[in-house]
């Protein structure tokens, strides 16, 4: 089916608006907000600290640890309090997405614990999520050899489009929605999620797409970054 303007009158190459601030909660070692349209993710580091219980430990490498969660307000019906199936994948994604940029070596035996809290939802928010996230652990001056950046591209219709809303996601039959993290320089691709049905060189063009929304995300972090040294 032919989809020739978007809902929301962006163009199909066109990210939504986007805000990132650095340093947001005090008591952690690193943290970071995230906003993508009315997708709010907010992020808070703690660690490198001793890992307990201590058979978890290992004397090798340290553990990077990640947790994402929705606050209950964040959707228009109430989300139930807790983790659930959908939290428990999208923290295992988000800790795959940013575990190659740390050298965990450097850490044996601790761990990096990383909250990610949605304060508002409106999709895209495992993606928000990560953006967040390597800003906070870049803050809490953990070694990071490259920068993480995330984005949702996706087809609606018969289009390739990028960010997409959860009115495109709902679009008729339902879109899909292709997830995409790559870092800054090396331009890899650390997470890449489907669902839905595509061909493979839709797939590529999506990945095509979703590197330009990431190097637009690129900017924004590091401009986050920066305004924070600045002032202190
Ligand atoms: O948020 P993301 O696109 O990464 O993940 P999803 O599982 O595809 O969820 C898409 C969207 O559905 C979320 O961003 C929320 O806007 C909405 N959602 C919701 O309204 N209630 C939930 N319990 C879970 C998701």
């Amino acid at each position: 089916m032919s989809y020739n303007k978007r809902l929301d009158g962006r163009k199909f190459d066109e990210v939504r608006k986007m805000h990132a601030k650095v340093g947001i909660i005090k008591r952690a070692d690193g943290s970071a907000m995230f906003q993508i349209g009315d997708t709010i993710a907010l992020a808070a580091v703690y660690g490198p600290r001793e890992l307990h219980p201590k058979f978890l430990q290992n004397p090798e490498r340290g553990v990077l640890r990640c947790n994402y969660d929705m606050a209950s307000f964040s959707v228009t019906e109430r989300k139930k309090p807790g983790p659930t199936r959908r939290s428990t994948e999208i923290s295992l994604v988000t800790e795959k997405a940013l575990a190659s940029v740390i050298d965990l070596d450097l850490f044996p035996n601790t761990v990096i614990d990383v909250f990610i809290v949605i304060t508002q939802a409106n999709a895209g928010t495992r993606c928000a999520g990560i953006s967040a996230a390597a800003m906070a652990l870049a803050h809490a001056g953990i070694p990071m050899k490259d920068m993480v950046a995330a984005i949702s591209v996706g087809k609606v219709g018969d289009k390739i489009v990028i960010d997409l809303d959860k009115e495109e996601e709902d679009f008729e039959e339902g879109a899909t929605d292709i997830p995409v993290a790559m870092t800054a320089r090396g331009k890899e691709v650390t997470l890449l999620q489907l669902d839905g049905d595509v061909t493979k060189d839709e797939v590529m063009e999506a990945i095509k797409v979703a590197k330009k929304g990431c190097d637009e995300i690129h900017k924004i972090q590091t401009k986050a970054l920066k305004e924070i040294y600045k002032n202190e």
